[in-house]
């Protein structure tokens, strides 16, 4: 079989706590509000992208506990192929106990536990889903070196390659750069990865000539309530997709939805200019901000207006 978007990566149950503020160390707060919800940066551009329409298939490790069937189960309502997503004895679902200010902000905490039994091996076993796609996706919830075989080999088949390299981290195996045809932070990560301040348009066109210097063929650094910057060489100005004017509800998983969305556009739509399905993935990644939840806030295609399509 062939997929559009295939996503090697994360699955963790969100825990979710609504509370006034975050609470500051040695602190305790009341919550207004709890809910559990799927997550996980790889499940959730997945399901962003199934949404949408792609045909996906998600590569990836669960636990052989409740979280982990329903994590199947989720994929499978949401129409994700689930043939490589694997159950391990070894450790459980990965988590994410988050808390969710009432300005939309949020702080999470990740226990990996399955995800980072995710192999180099695993995915050389299921290679044949990767080297079928039209786009991979990658983030750095698994082990680097497994993220980094899967870009690897689909760099190899002529597949498309988007690295998310989120959650931020100082320092990044550079071959990761160079197996990324779209290398795409946020502002925070761009920051880690650059050791240069990223507040601003300008400063995030400083950053992503730095990232462009690493090897990977495009940037897309998403700048929150700002849109992204887009670059493809240092001799060229950046585009500047600026983001609709909303009001924050949660932005957990707004990151995602943008991820998942791009993806869905560069494996779909193909004649779409890179920076039309910017536009449209910032649109779609806004509309998730306006509700609460990672997944539960991303929107299904038949809910969105027709000329996204
Ligand atoms: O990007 C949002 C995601 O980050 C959440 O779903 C949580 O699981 C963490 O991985
Ligand atoms: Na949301």
């Amino acid at each position: 079989a062939a997929f559009d978007v295939v996503v090697v990566g994360s699955c963790n149950m969100d825990l979710i706590s609504y509370v006034p503020r975050l609470p500051k160390p040695g602190e305790t707060i009341h919550g207004h509000k709890f809910s559990l919800g799927f997550g996980g940066k790889g499940a959730n551009q997945c399901v962003m992208a199934a949404r949408l329409g792609a045909a996906t298939a998600m590569v990836a490790k669960v636990g052989d506990d409740v979280f982990g069937s329903n994590f199947v189960q989720n994929f499978k309502d949401n129409g994700v192929n689930v043939d490589h997503v694997q159950v391990t004895k070894e450790a459980a679902t990965g988590v994410a106990p988050i808390a969710v200010n009432d300005d939309g902000q949020n702080s999470i905490i990740i226990v990996s536990g399955a995800n980072l039994k995710l192999t180099a091996a695993d995915v050389r076993e299921h290679e044949s889903v990767v080297t079928h796609a039209k786009v991979l996706i990658c983030q750095l919830e698994i082990q680097p070196e497994t993220s980094l075989e899967a870009l690897r080999i689909a760099k190899q088949h002529g597949v498309t390659t988007i690295l998310n390299p989120a959650p931020a981290q100082a320092t990044l195996d550079p071959e990761l750069y160079k197996v990324s045809d779209i290398f795409c932070p946020n502002e925070t990560e761009a920051e880690i990865l650059t050791g240069l301040p990223v507040t601003t348009v300008e400063e995030a066109e400083k950053a992503a000539d730095v990232l462009l210097d690493k090897g990977c063929k495009k940037v897309i650094i998403t700048l929150g309530e700002k849109g992204c910057l887009c670059k493809s060489s240092k001799s060229e100005k950046g585009i500047h997709v600026p983001a609709r004017k909303v009001s924050p509800v949660d932005t957990t998983g707004a990151g995602d939805a943008f991820v998942g969305s791009l993806a869905y556009y560069m494996a779909c739509h193909k004649d779409l200019r890179l920076e039309e399905a910017i536009q449209k993935a910032c649109h779609i990644s806004s509309i998730s901000v306006c509700s609460p939840g990672t997944q539960t806030s991303f929107p299904y295609r038949k809910d969105l207006p027709q000329d996204l399509f």
